[in-house]
Protein backbone atom coordinates (compact mmCIF):
# COMPACT_ATOMS: atom_id res chain seq x y z
CA UNK A 1 0.00 0.00 0.00
CA UNK A 2 1.71 3.58 -0.85
CA UNK A 3 0.41 6.85 0.30
CA UNK A 4 -1.79 9.11 -2.27
CA UNK A 5 -0.94 12.47 -0.65
CA UNK A 6 -3.17 14.33 -2.92
CA UNK A 7 -6.26 12.35 -1.65
CA UNK A 8 -3.99 12.50 1.77
CA UNK A 9 -3.63 16.37 1.89
CA UNK A 10 -7.33 16.95 1.15
CA UNK A 11 -8.21 15.58 4.40
CA UNK A 12 -6.35 18.60 6.11
CA UNK A 13 -8.37 21.65 6.38
CA UNK A 14 -5.58 24.04 6.81
CA UNK A 15 -3.32 22.90 4.33
CA UNK A 16 -6.07 24.10 1.78
CA UNK A 17 -5.39 27.85 3.11
CA UNK A 18 -2.79 30.49 1.42
CA UNK A 19 0.40 32.55 3.23
CA UNK A 20 1.87 35.45 2.42
CA UNK A 21 0.57 35.08 -1.45
CA UNK A 22 0.87 31.20 -1.68
CA UNK A 23 -0.94 28.38 -1.27
CA UNK A 24 1.14 27.10 2.14
CA UNK A 25 3.66 24.35 2.20
CA UNK A 26 4.09 22.92 5.60
CA UNK A 27 7.11 21.22 6.54
CA UNK A 28 6.93 21.73 10.46
CA UNK A 29 5.22 18.21 11.44
CA UNK A 30 7.84 17.73 13.82
CA UNK A 31 6.65 20.67 16.10
CA UNK A 32 3.32 19.68 15.40
CA UNK A 33 0.98 17.84 12.79
CA UNK A 34 -2.09 19.37 10.65
CA UNK A 35 -4.96 17.82 11.90
CA UNK A 36 -7.54 15.49 10.13
CA UNK A 37 -11.14 16.50 9.07
CA UNK A 38 -11.91 13.42 11.17
CA UNK A 39 -10.44 14.60 14.02
CA UNK A 40 -11.67 18.11 13.88
CA UNK A 41 -15.32 16.11 13.23
CA UNK A 42 -14.98 13.95 16.46
CA UNK A 43 -14.40 16.66 18.58
CA UNK A 44 -16.64 18.59 17.53
CA UNK A 45 -19.05 15.66 17.66
CA UNK A 46 -18.29 15.02 21.72
CA UNK A 47 -18.96 18.98 22.42
CA UNK A 48 -22.40 18.88 20.35
CA UNK A 49 -23.93 15.84 21.18
CA UNK A 50 -22.38 13.92 24.13
CA UNK A 51 -20.47 16.98 25.79
CA UNK A 52 -20.10 16.05 30.10
CA UNK A 53 -17.91 14.55 32.25
CA UNK A 54 -16.79 11.16 32.41
CA UNK A 55 -16.23 8.59 34.95
CA UNK A 56 -19.04 10.89 37.14
CA UNK A 57 -22.32 11.14 36.07
CA UNK A 58 -24.70 8.24 35.61
CA UNK A 59 -27.08 9.80 33.06
CA UNK A 60 -26.74 9.33 29.41
CA UNK A 61 -24.71 11.85 27.67
CA UNK A 62 -22.48 11.08 30.78
CA UNK A 63 -21.80 7.13 30.13
CA UNK A 64 -21.89 8.01 26.10
CA UNK A 65 -18.53 10.58 26.94
CA UNK A 66 -17.23 8.05 29.11
CA UNK A 67 -17.35 5.16 26.86
CA UNK A 68 -16.13 7.03 23.89
CA UNK A 69 -12.91 8.43 25.77
CA UNK A 70 -12.14 4.95 27.39
CA UNK A 71 -12.92 3.08 23.53
CA UNK A 72 -10.26 6.46 22.57
CA UNK A 73 -7.70 4.70 24.93
CA UNK A 74 -8.25 1.21 23.42
CA UNK A 75 -7.52 3.00 20.47
CA UNK A 76 -4.01 4.08 21.59
CA UNK A 77 -3.40 1.16 23.09
CA UNK A 78 -3.96 -1.31 20.01
CA UNK A 79 -1.95 1.57 17.74
CA UNK A 80 1.30 0.75 19.95
CA UNK A 81 0.78 -2.37 20.68
CA UNK A 82 -0.16 -1.89 24.30
CA UNK A 83 -0.85 -5.37 26.04
CA UNK A 84 -3.84 -3.62 27.91
CA UNK A 85 -5.18 -0.26 27.82
CA UNK A 86 -5.25 0.24 31.42
CA UNK A 87 -1.40 0.34 30.55
CA UNK A 88 -2.04 3.69 28.56
CA UNK A 89 -1.52 6.74 31.05
CA UNK A 90 -3.35 9.61 29.12
CA UNK A 91 -1.27 13.11 30.31
CA UNK A 92 -0.81 16.78 28.84
CA UNK A 93 1.68 15.62 26.41
CA UNK A 94 5.01 13.54 26.03
CA UNK A 95 6.86 16.29 28.75
CA UNK A 96 4.37 15.93 31.55
CA UNK A 97 4.53 12.05 30.36
CA UNK A 98 8.27 12.04 31.18
CA UNK A 99 8.05 14.23 33.87
CA UNK A 100 5.32 11.58 35.48
CA UNK A 101 7.79 8.75 35.59
CA UNK A 102 10.77 10.94 37.16
CA UNK A 103 8.05 12.47 39.43
CA UNK A 104 6.76 9.24 41.12
CA UNK A 105 8.74 6.03 39.75
CA UNK A 106 12.29 8.45 39.78
CA UNK A 107 11.50 9.94 43.69
CA UNK A 108 10.23 6.25 45.12
CA UNK A 109 13.74 4.65 42.72
CA UNK A 110 16.46 7.18 42.88
CA UNK A 111 18.92 7.53 45.48
CA UNK A 112 21.97 9.74 45.91
CA UNK A 113 24.88 7.87 44.01
CA UNK A 114 22.27 6.88 41.51
CA UNK A 115 23.07 7.04 37.42
CA UNK A 116 20.94 7.85 34.65
CA UNK A 117 21.89 7.84 31.30
CA UNK A 118 20.88 10.09 28.71
CA UNK A 119 22.01 10.82 24.73
CA UNK A 120 23.71 14.06 23.52
CA UNK A 121 20.41 13.97 20.85
CA UNK A 122 17.74 14.63 23.51
CA UNK A 123 15.19 17.06 23.73
CA UNK A 124 15.18 19.47 26.90
CA UNK A 125 12.02 17.44 27.95
CA UNK A 126 14.10 14.27 28.66
CA UNK A 127 16.36 16.04 30.19
CA UNK A 128 15.74 18.66 32.05
CA UNK A 129 13.22 16.32 34.15
CA UNK A 130 16.02 13.98 35.35
CA UNK A 131 18.34 17.60 36.22
CA UNK A 132 15.53 18.64 38.56
CA UNK A 133 16.09 15.51 40.66
CA UNK A 134 19.92 15.04 39.98
CA UNK A 135 19.61 18.84 41.82
CA UNK A 136 17.64 17.23 45.03
CA UNK A 137 19.77 14.26 45.25
CA UNK A 138 23.29 13.10 44.39
CA UNK A 139 22.53 11.33 40.73
CA UNK A 140 25.33 11.17 38.60
CA UNK A 141 23.78 11.90 35.00
CA UNK A 142 25.39 10.10 31.99
CA UNK A 143 25.62 10.95 28.42
CA UNK A 144 25.58 7.93 25.13
CA UNK A 145 27.57 10.69 22.48
CA UNK A 146 26.79 10.66 18.57
CA UNK A 147 29.17 10.51 15.34
CA UNK A 148 29.38 13.09 12.81
CA UNK A 149 26.10 11.56 11.75
CA UNK A 150 24.34 12.51 14.75
CA UNK A 151 24.15 8.49 15.35
CA UNK A 152 24.64 6.96 19.04
CA UNK A 153 27.77 5.86 19.64
CA UNK A 154 27.19 2.24 21.80
CA UNK A 155 31.10 0.86 21.63
CA UNK A 156 31.04 1.88 25.24
CA UNK A 157 27.59 1.42 26.77
CA UNK A 158 28.67 -1.26 29.14
CA UNK A 159 30.95 1.12 30.84
CA UNK A 160 28.06 3.70 30.68
CA UNK A 161 25.38 1.59 31.81
CA UNK A 162 27.25 -0.35 34.78
CA UNK A 163 25.84 0.74 37.92
CA UNK A 164 22.96 2.68 36.25
CA UNK A 165 18.99 2.77 37.63
CA UNK A 166 17.78 4.22 34.35
CA UNK A 167 18.33 4.66 30.82
CA UNK A 168 16.50 7.41 29.03
CA UNK A 169 16.31 7.85 25.50
CA UNK A 170 14.84 9.33 22.18
CA UNK A 171 13.86 6.74 19.54
CA UNK A 172 13.75 9.77 16.95
CA UNK A 173 15.80 12.64 17.33
CA UNK A 174 13.53 15.87 16.72
CA UNK A 175 16.74 17.82 15.50
CA UNK A 176 18.54 14.72 13.41
CA UNK A 177 15.85 12.53 12.31
CA UNK A 178 18.14 9.93 13.87
CA UNK A 179 16.63 6.54 14.87
CA UNK A 180 18.38 5.23 17.47
CA UNK A 181 18.23 1.20 17.86
CA UNK A 182 15.88 1.27 20.64
CA UNK A 183 15.99 -2.57 21.34
CA UNK A 184 19.44 -2.98 21.22
CA UNK A 185 19.73 -0.01 23.39
CA UNK A 186 17.35 -1.71 26.29
CA UNK A 187 18.60 -5.10 26.02
CA UNK A 188 22.02 -3.66 27.53
CA UNK A 189 20.10 -1.86 29.43
CA UNK A 190 17.91 -4.57 31.30
CA UNK A 191 21.74 -6.68 31.05
CA UNK A 192 22.73 -4.04 33.19
CA UNK A 193 19.26 -3.75 35.68
CA UNK A 194 18.13 -0.33 34.23
CA UNK A 195 14.80 0.37 33.45
CA UNK A 196 14.64 2.20 30.06
CA UNK A 197 12.53 5.08 29.16
CA UNK A 198 11.68 5.62 25.24
CA UNK A 199 10.60 9.19 24.21
CA UNK A 200 9.05 7.90 21.12
CA UNK A 201 7.28 11.64 20.47
CA UNK A 202 8.85 11.86 17.03
CA UNK A 203 8.30 7.64 16.25
CA UNK A 204 5.36 6.70 17.10
CA UNK A 205 3.73 8.74 14.36
CA UNK A 206 5.84 7.96 11.76
CA UNK A 207 7.17 4.26 12.21
CA UNK A 208 5.04 1.43 13.03
CA UNK A 209 5.54 1.02 16.77
CA UNK A 210 4.81 -1.98 19.26
CA UNK A 211 6.27 -1.12 22.77
CA UNK A 212 6.75 -4.79 23.69
CA UNK A 213 8.76 -4.75 20.10
CA UNK A 214 11.07 -1.76 21.66
CA UNK A 215 11.48 -3.35 25.13
CA UNK A 216 10.86 -0.76 26.99
CA UNK A 217 9.52 -0.07 30.38
CA UNK A 218 7.79 3.31 29.62
CA UNK A 219 6.99 4.76 26.61
CA UNK A 220 6.11 8.73 26.08
CA UNK A 221 4.76 10.12 23.33
CA UNK A 222 2.36 12.95 22.18
CA UNK A 223 -0.97 13.63 20.59
CA UNK A 224 -0.38 16.47 18.15
CA UNK A 225 2.46 15.21 16.13
CA UNK A 226 0.26 11.76 15.02
CA UNK A 227 -2.49 13.95 13.86
CA UNK A 228 -4.62 14.69 16.70
CA UNK A 229 -5.03 17.46 19.28
CA UNK A 230 -2.45 19.61 21.65
CA UNK A 231 -3.32 18.84 24.74
CA UNK A 232 -3.01 14.89 24.96
CA UNK A 233 -0.03 12.97 25.51
CA UNK A 234 0.54 9.50 26.38
CA UNK A 235 2.86 6.94 29.08
CA UNK A 236 2.54 3.48 28.21
CA UNK A 237 4.30 1.75 31.10
CA UNK A 238 4.83 -2.30 32.15
CA UNK A 239 2.05 -2.90 34.58
CA UNK A 240 3.90 -4.17 37.42
CA UNK A 241 5.81 -0.82 37.36
CA UNK A 242 2.95 1.62 37.28
CA UNK A 243 1.28 -0.22 39.89
CA UNK A 244 4.26 0.10 42.33
CA UNK A 245 4.29 3.83 41.42
CA UNK A 246 3.07 6.26 43.66
CA UNK A 247 0.49 8.65 42.59
CA UNK A 248 1.54 11.91 40.63
CA UNK A 249 -0.91 14.41 41.62
CA UNK A 250 -3.52 13.96 43.83
CA UNK A 251 -7.08 14.98 43.20
CA UNK A 252 -10.87 14.06 41.77
CA UNK A 253 -10.58 10.16 39.52
CA UNK A 254 -7.28 8.70 40.54
CA UNK A 255 -8.43 7.90 44.52
CA UNK A 256 -10.86 4.69 45.83
CA UNK A 257 -11.09 6.09 48.79
CA UNK A 258 -10.72 9.85 51.03
CA UNK A 259 -11.17 10.27 54.34
CA UNK A 260 -9.75 12.45 56.59
CA UNK A 261 -7.00 10.42 57.49
CA UNK A 262 -6.07 10.08 54.42
CA UNK A 263 -6.86 7.80 50.50
CA UNK A 264 -5.98 4.83 48.36
CA UNK A 265 -5.69 5.34 44.82
CA UNK A 266 -7.69 3.93 41.71
CA UNK A 267 -6.62 0.98 39.60
CA UNK A 268 -4.65 1.81 36.58
CA UNK A 269 -5.01 3.84 34.54
CA UNK A 270 -6.69 6.55 36.56
CA UNK A 271 -4.49 6.30 39.70
CA UNK A 272 -2.58 8.97 37.51
CA UNK A 273 -5.10 11.10 36.21
CA UNK A 274 -6.43 13.27 38.75
CA UNK A 275 -9.15 15.84 37.66
CA UNK A 276 -11.33 16.14 34.94
CA UNK A 277 -9.32 14.35 31.38
CA UNK A 278 -8.99 16.24 28.24
CA UNK A 279 -11.98 14.59 27.40
CA UNK A 280 -12.28 16.09 23.91
CA UNK A 281 -8.66 15.54 23.20
CA UNK A 282 -8.57 11.85 23.85
CA UNK A 283 -11.16 11.39 21.71
CA UNK A 284 -9.70 13.30 18.63
CA UNK A 285 -6.73 11.10 19.40
CA UNK A 286 -8.35 8.16 19.14
CA UNK A 287 -9.85 9.50 16.21
CA UNK A 288 -6.32 10.10 15.09
CA UNK A 289 -5.08 6.35 15.95
CA UNK A 290 -8.17 5.07 13.49
CA UNK A 291 -7.08 7.76 10.66
CA UNK A 292 -3.14 6.57 10.74
CA UNK A 293 -4.21 2.78 11.07
CA UNK A 294 -6.25 3.46 7.84
CA UNK A 295 -3.65 4.84 6.09
CA UNK A 296 -1.36 2.05 7.44
CA UNK A 297 1.88 3.13 9.20
CA UNK A 298 4.23 0.76 6.91
CA UNK A 299 3.10 2.94 4.31
CA UNK A 300 3.64 6.10 6.32
CA UNK A 301 7.11 5.09 6.93
CA UNK A 302 7.67 3.39 2.95
CA UNK A 303 6.46 7.32 2.49
CA UNK A 304 8.69 9.42 4.41
CA UNK A 305 11.78 7.14 3.67
CA UNK A 306 10.86 7.93 -0.16
CA UNK A 307 10.73 11.71 0.47
CA UNK A 308 13.40 11.84 2.55
CA UNK A 309 15.64 9.97 -0.17
CA UNK A 310 14.26 12.76 -2.61
CA UNK A 311 14.78 15.55 -0.20
CA UNK A 312 18.77 14.97 0.60
CA UNK A 313 19.22 14.57 -3.25
CA UNK A 314 16.89 17.61 -4.35
CA UNK A 315 18.47 20.01 -2.20
CA UNK A 316 21.91 18.50 -2.26
CA UNK A 317 21.79 18.93 -6.07
CA UNK A 318 20.15 22.44 -5.70
CA UNK A 319 22.24 24.07 -3.46
CA UNK A 320 25.77 22.08 -3.21
CA UNK A 321 27.73 22.95 -0.23
CA UNK A 322 25.79 26.07 0.20
CA UNK A 323 23.53 24.09 2.05
CA UNK A 324 24.82 21.61 5.09
CA UNK A 325 22.15 19.01 6.28
CA UNK A 326 22.69 17.14 9.73
CA UNK A 327 22.03 13.76 10.95
CA UNK A 328 22.30 10.55 8.84
CA UNK A 329 23.28 10.86 5.21
CA UNK A 330 20.91 6.66 4.58
CA UNK A 331 17.32 8.02 4.55
CA UNK A 332 16.40 4.57 6.46
CA UNK A 333 18.11 4.84 9.02
CA UNK A 334 16.38 8.11 9.65
CA UNK A 335 12.86 10.06 9.83
CA UNK A 336 11.91 12.89 7.84
CA UNK A 337 13.31 15.44 9.67
CA UNK A 338 16.07 18.11 7.75
CA UNK A 339 18.23 19.62 10.04
CA UNK A 340 19.92 22.48 7.90
CA UNK A 341 22.68 25.48 8.30
CA UNK A 342 22.17 27.35 4.81
CA UNK A 343 25.68 29.23 3.75
CA UNK A 344 26.33 32.02 7.15
CA UNK A 345 22.46 32.91 6.92
CA UNK A 346 21.07 32.86 10.34
CA UNK A 347 18.63 30.29 10.57
CA UNK A 348 15.47 33.13 12.02
CA UNK A 349 16.25 34.91 8.40
CA UNK A 350 16.27 31.51 6.54
CA UNK A 351 12.92 30.94 8.18
CA UNK A 352 11.81 34.48 7.57
CA UNK A 353 11.79 34.53 4.33
CA UNK A 354 10.40 30.96 3.80
CA UNK A 355 7.75 32.10 5.02
CA UNK A 356 7.73 34.76 2.48
CA UNK A 357 7.22 31.70 0.09
CA UNK A 358 4.56 30.45 2.35
CA UNK A 359 7.30 27.91 3.38
CA UNK A 360 6.69 26.97 7.13
CA UNK A 361 9.98 25.44 8.70
CA UNK A 362 11.17 25.69 12.34
CA UNK A 363 14.58 27.46 13.09
CA UNK A 364 16.24 27.46 16.22
CA UNK A 365 17.46 25.07 19.07
CA UNK A 366 14.62 23.10 18.79
CA UNK A 367 14.50 22.68 22.42
CA UNK A 368 17.71 20.89 21.82
CA UNK A 369 20.34 23.08 23.44
CA UNK A 370 23.27 20.28 24.33
CA UNK A 371 22.90 18.92 20.90
CA UNK A 372 23.48 21.84 19.31
CA UNK A 373 26.61 22.74 21.30
CA UNK A 374 27.53 19.05 20.18
CA UNK A 375 26.94 20.11 16.95
CA UNK A 376 28.63 23.39 17.20
CA UNK A 377 25.93 25.49 16.40
CA UNK A 378 23.75 27.90 18.41
CA UNK A 379 20.58 26.86 15.75
CA UNK A 380 19.49 25.56 12.73
CA UNK A 381 16.57 25.75 10.40
CA UNK A 382 14.36 22.80 9.54
CA UNK A 383 11.82 21.03 7.47
CA UNK A 384 10.07 17.96 8.78
CA UNK A 385 7.71 15.79 6.72
CA UNK A 386 4.35 14.04 7.18
CA UNK A 387 1.80 12.42 5.37
CA UNK A 388 0.55 14.94 3.24
CA UNK A 389 3.63 16.29 1.90
CA UNK A 390 5.38 15.09 -1.12
CA UNK A 391 7.63 16.03 -3.48
CA UNK A 392 5.98 19.76 -4.74
CA UNK A 393 6.87 20.97 -0.83
CA UNK A 394 9.98 19.87 -1.55
CA UNK A 395 10.47 21.79 -4.60
CA UNK A 396 9.01 24.53 -3.30
CA UNK A 397 11.56 24.80 -0.17
CA UNK A 398 14.41 24.58 -2.45
CA UNK A 399 12.90 27.21 -4.42
CA UNK A 400 12.16 29.65 -1.44
CA UNK A 401 15.38 28.90 -0.32
CA UNK A 402 17.33 30.37 -4.00
CA UNK A 403 14.74 33.51 -2.35
CA UNK A 404 16.60 33.32 0.49
CA UNK A 405 20.01 33.14 -1.52
CA UNK A 406 19.20 35.98 -3.73
CA UNK A 407 17.72 38.07 -0.86
CA UNK A 408 21.51 37.50 0.75
CA UNK A 409 23.38 38.09 -2.13
CA UNK A 410 25.09 34.95 -2.66
N1 LIG B 1 9.50 18.99 20.20
C1 LIG B 1 8.91 19.77 19.18
C2 LIG B 1 9.89 20.14 18.10
O1 LIG B 1 10.88 19.49 17.93
C3 LIG B 1 8.14 20.91 19.68
O2 LIG B 1 9.67 21.11 17.41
Amino acid sequence: MTLDTATVKADFPLLEREVNGHQIVYLDSAATSQKPRVVLDAMNEYYETINANVHRGAYTIADLATRRMEAARQKVATFVGAPSAAEVIFTRNATEAINLVSQTWGRANLHDGDVVVLTELEHHANIVPWQILASERDIELRWIPIDDQGRLVLDDIDRLFDGASLVAFSAMSNVLGTITPVRAIADAAHDADAIVLVDASQLVPHVPTDVEALGADFVAFTGHKMCGPTGIGVLWGRRELLEAMPPFMGGGEMILQVTKEGFTTNELPWKFEAGTPAIAETIGLGAAADCLTSLGMDAVREHEVSLTAYALRTLAENHGDKLRIFGPSEPASRGGVLSFEFADVHPHDVSQVLDQHGVCVRAGHHCAKPLMQVLGVNATSRASLYVYNDESDIDALSTALDGAADMFAF
